[in-house]
């Protein structure tokens, strides 16, 4: 396989001029993070979703620092290759650029991340400036913002009409501009996600977003088919792990209820002499 260097911000950039696809999955904890930094995804999103998939709220929102930090450090224990970034959670950028980059300085010095991503285009442009000049490496996040879920009406296509379409390209720019090294695009058209990629020198990384993207992200539950029903038209599912591990549950359970389980192979022993001695 590929070396155990550690992927940095340059060789993120470099595959872009290469041509060579970026891989980006979503990690919560440590040993989802050590199968896909064993399996050589290049890197590891311990996104906010931590608060839909891990947390169980209905959105991005109530995630905290505290939640990011902790659950950004069991990951990092995880990752011995891949490029950990650590989404900064909702209201940790937005209200002053100081404080946004004392919250990106947390996530760093905490967690052992390699970098930050945030979401927004030109409303965050101080903030990300402000974070990469203190020398922390920042993803950009652009189209469907899930922090922004409320004002944008709810969980839709972006940049489908000409004004927000200039406007997803022009922050696309302006992050560039403003020192991000890779920018996150999620659920805009995949003709409009070329359009950005052939516009910017910095990787885009694609959710929902087409396949001329420098890279695609997943949140692995959903790729592993983690959770039953609802599941978005950009996920494809390469496993169906709801159905085996409810079978597997089922089967344990059933097993205790009939005393199937521990068989003696799982039980340890005591000898015959020291039992006689009990009283
Ligand atoms: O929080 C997250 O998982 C994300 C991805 C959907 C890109 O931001």
């Amino acid at each position: 396989m590929s070396s155990n260097k550690r992927i940095t911000t340059t060789v993120i950039q470099e595959r872009k001029v290469a041509g060579k696809a970026i891989t980006m999955l979503t990690a919560y904890d440590f040993s989802m993070a050590k199968f896909l930094d064993d399996a050589g995804v290049d890197m590891l999103l311990v996104g906010d979703s931590l608060g839909n998939v891990v947390l169980g709220y209905d959105s991005t929102l109530p995630v905290t620092m505290e939640d990011m930090i902790h659950h950004g450090k069991a990951v990092c224990r995880g990752a011995k290759r891949a490029m950990v970034v650590v989404d900064m959670p909702f209201m940790s950028y937005q209200v002053s650029t100081e404080q946004a980059v004392a919250n990106a300085g947390r996530i760093m010095k905490e967690t052992g991340a390699q970098a930050v991503k945030l979401e927004g285009g030109q409303e965050v442009a101080d903030a990300v400036k402000a974070i990469v000049r203190a020398g922390i490496p920042v993803v950009g996040h652009l189209g469907l913002t899930p922090q922004s879920v409320h004002s944008l009406g709810g969980f839709k296509v972006q940049g489908k009409e000409e004004k927000g379409a200039q406007k997803l390209l022009d922050d696309a720019k302006l992050l560039e501009e403003s020192g991000a090294f890779a920018v996150v695009l999620e659920c805009v058209p995949a003709l409009l996600a070329q359009k950005v990629t052939d516009s910017i020198a910095i990787p885009t990384i694609g959710i929902g977003a087409g396949v001329y993207c420098d890279g695609q992200v997943l949140v692995t539950n959903d790729l592993l088919g983690l959770f039953p029903g609802f599941t978005p038209k950009f996920v494809k599912q390469y496993a169906n792990l709801h159905t085996q591990l409810a079978q597997a549950i089922a089967e344990y359970r059933k097993e205790v209820e009939e005393r199937a389980f521990p068989g003696a192979e799982h039980s340890f022993k005591i000898s015959d002499e020291v039992l006689e001695k009990l009283y």
